[in-house]
């Protein structure tokens, strides 16, 4: 009987609980002395660790982005605006901090300067100067749709690495950037809002 993760062979399996650990064990020492031990596979750890620091990138963009909207934001719906956006940039922030730690407890280095960030992200900054805050909510849906998708996306490579705990994480932000669609599709529903 071979040991399967999503159909495909990954070892032989431990026949005891003595094989168990020793089998964990040997997995640990794979790894150079200065590296967190983990019992995924270098494979598996470039594949996680490359999606989760692109993914941490786009994080910081869209929590810049929605600071800068929140900052800017001017007109009739000021102070609703301002605070949605307050709300949504706090609830970005705080995911930063959870994938930066998950790359760091697969083993692998994470995201170093604000240089790294810029150079890995796939979000369009936004430096315009004028624009209406019915602009700026659509532009932040469409955003947050597309991180949506990228969480998706993370989510499914870590699944089929075996990174559990990641796709677990992932699981909630994914509604939560949905909650987000949301909130800036029903607040951009007004006469005269951009579509
Ligand atoms: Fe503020």
């Amino acid at each position: 009987m071979k040991n399967s993760r999503n159909g495909k062979r990954v070892g032989p399996v431990p026949e005891n609980k003595a094989q168990l650990k020793i089998h964990g064990a040997h997995a640990a020492l794979r790894r150079p002395a200065t590296e967190t031990p983990s019992d995924l596979g270098a494979e598996a750890l470039r594949g996680i660790s490359t999606a989760l620091n692109t993914l941490l990138a786009d994080m910081f963009a869209l929590y810049m982005k929605t600071k800068n909207f929140h900052w800017h934001m001017s007109g009739p719906h000021f102070r609703d605006f301002h605070l949605l956006l307050d709300d949504q940039a706090d609830r970005i922030l705080a995911v930063t901090d959870v994938i930066a730690e998950r790359v760091r407890k697969v083993g692998a280095p994470t995201l170093r300067s604000i240089g790294d960030i810029s150079r890995r992200q796939r979000f369009q900054d936004n430096d315009a100067e004028g624009l209406t805050g019915f602009q700026m909510l659509a532009e932040l849906r469409e955003d947050n749709l597309q991180m949506a998708a990228y969480l998706r996306e993370t989510h499914d490579i870590c699944e089929e690495q075996g990174d559990v705990a990641s796709a677990s994480f992932l699981e909630t932000w994914i509604d939560e950037a949905e909650q987000r669609v949301w909130y800036l599709f029903e607040a951009c529903r007004q006469v005269g809002a951009p579509s």
